[in-house]
């Protein structure tokens, strides 16, 4: 199948400068950075895909959305323009805005989740597993097998194993899981979609042993699109009408609305039961802001209420889909793997299997992010053994992640063909030259979160 570059479905009216530095002020940043592309200052990136969270381009209704912010403390217009907009696209009962995603999550596990409890999902995203741990929880991964294998094509390999989550509920029961989740699209394996079918098995299992559902849904567009595109009996359907369809099956949900909302921040938490909605909205006055308003400017409200729908657009989702199969294709065509099928919102280079000379742990997949800024100013993230190889404290030895990846997040309505073009070519020249590329060591690295922050020289 090709994948012609879709033309983008609006114009430039407002632009941002970029610049590609020289090569010898690329290369005297990196090392200035430590090799760590985390520190390195965004005016030395020519094309940043270091994340599609917040990085979007708002649209001129947005622009104009923000003009009519209200900033009144309580009872904002803004605040009623953004509820009009989430009970129609959403249809839960109660709903409160969040300063991001991770705000919502932290306060769903503040009112949930209690020390020794579990929460099983499809695959946490790192800031949801962080924030149940923070409470003394436990969060449990019960993804497809088929998740894990870069090359298995199965359309839906964001599903929930059913079998094993019947057996994780049977093992722990209602008592010890306060709450059970799915990711959509699942973010931590590669922006994979969840099927209607396994959401459904997904809600009538934890229904039928009383626990409450979350819906974690970031990219919950992108995801219904999908379904659209693959599952049979939804090609008829709008992409609103599916997520009508997925959100009435959960009792609530989390949201970062930097992804599908098309928002520079901003984030929500709905759900529908009652006593809950008090507890959640009393929390969310001592960590966020009054319910109203929740962390968020009126015109951060504005913005969402708009951008809400603009990411349902199918005109626009078919773009975006189309965007990164796009930039897929041109690196296979270069014979550079790719995690297949291709996710919603970015491309994940199989660092590994280019640099095979690269042992994990001298980090392949650093290396190929250090090396595709050298190339080009691009700045991609390293997913592999700096983010994920732990020390085992039981044994004393190093356990590392299966896949040494290179995430190429796209960021919504930013870039045009020629840039994919260009990170397609720079990728093509490194691996013309891969056999010469050498691994990295760390000179400081902390002991948590350490992508973020460690420190590399060159082996
Ligand atoms: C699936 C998923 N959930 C939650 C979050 C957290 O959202 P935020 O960065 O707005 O706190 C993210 C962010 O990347 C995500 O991808």
């Amino acid at each position: 199948m090709t994948h012609p570059y879709p033309p983008e479905p609006f114009r430039i009216k407002v632009v941002e400068s970029i610049r590609l530095i020289s090569p010898a002020e690329r290369e005297s940043a990196l090392k200035e950075a430590g090799y760590n592309l985390f520190s390195m200052k965004a005016e030395d990136m020519f094309i940043d895909l270091l994340t599609d969270s917040g990085t979007g381009a708002m649209s001129q209704e947005q622009w104009a959305a923000i003009m009519r912010g209200d900033e009144s403390y309580a009872g904002a217009r803004s605040f009623h323009r953004l509820k009009t907009a989430v009970e129609d696209v959403f249809g839960f009962k109660h709903f409160a805005p969040t300063h991001q995603g991770r705000a919502a999550e932290n306060i769903l596990a503040a009112c949930l989740v209690k020390p020794g409890q579990w929460v099983p999902s499809n695959m946490h995203f790192d800031t949801t597993d962080a924030n149940i741990r923070a409470r003394g929880g436990r969060p449990a991964n019960l993804v497809i097998d088929e998740a894990h294998d870069p090359e298995n094509r199965h359309p839906f390999k964001g599903n929930m194993d059913i079998a094993k989550l019947k057996a994780f509920i049977a093992k722990y029961g209602r008592e010890q899981i306060p709450l059970g989740m799915i990711t959509v699209t699942n973010n931590a394996g590669g922006g994979q979609p969840v099927s209607m079918e396994n959401l459904k098995a997904v809600a009538d299992l934890y229904h039928q042993n009383g626990i409450p559902f979350f819906i974690d849904a970031a990219r919950y567009a992108e995801n219904c699109y999908f379904i659209k595109q693959r599952e049979p009996g939804y090609e008829q359907k709008s992409v609103k009408e599916i997520a009508r369809e997925m959100f009435a099956l959960a009792d609530g949900m989390t949201m970062s609305a930097k992804k599908d909302a098309i928002v520079n921040i901003g984030g929500l938490i709905c759900m529908n039961d009652d006593t809950l909605f008090q507890n959640v909205q009393n929390e969310l006055i001592l960590r966020e802001g009054f319910p109203t308003y929740g962390g968020l400017a009126g015109r951060d409200l504005d913005a969402m209420a708009v951008g809400l729908y603009e990411g349902l657009d199918e005109d626009y989702l078919s773009y975006r889909i189309g965007q990164t199969a796009y930039l897929a294709k041109q690196l296979n065509d270069a014979g550079i793997p790719t995690i297949q099928p291709t996710g919603g919102h970015g491309v994940y280079v199989n660092a590994g299997a280019i640099f095979p000379h690269i042992p994990n742990y001298e980090f392949p997949a650093q290396a190929l992010a250090i090396e595709l800024y050298r190339e080009g100013g691009i700045r991609g993230v390293e997913i592999g053994s700096v983010m994920f190889a732990c020390l085992d404290p039981e044994d004393n030895t190093w356990h590392y992640p299966k896949l040494e990846l290179l995430r190429l997040a796209i960021p919504r309505r930013t870039y045009t063909q020629s840039h994919l073009d260009y990170v397609a070519e720079s990728l093509a020249r490194i691996k013309s030259r891969a056999s010469q590329i050498r691994g990295y060591k760390y000179t400081y690295a902390p002991e948590l979160l350490r992508h973020f922050t460690a420190r590399f020289e060159p082996l």
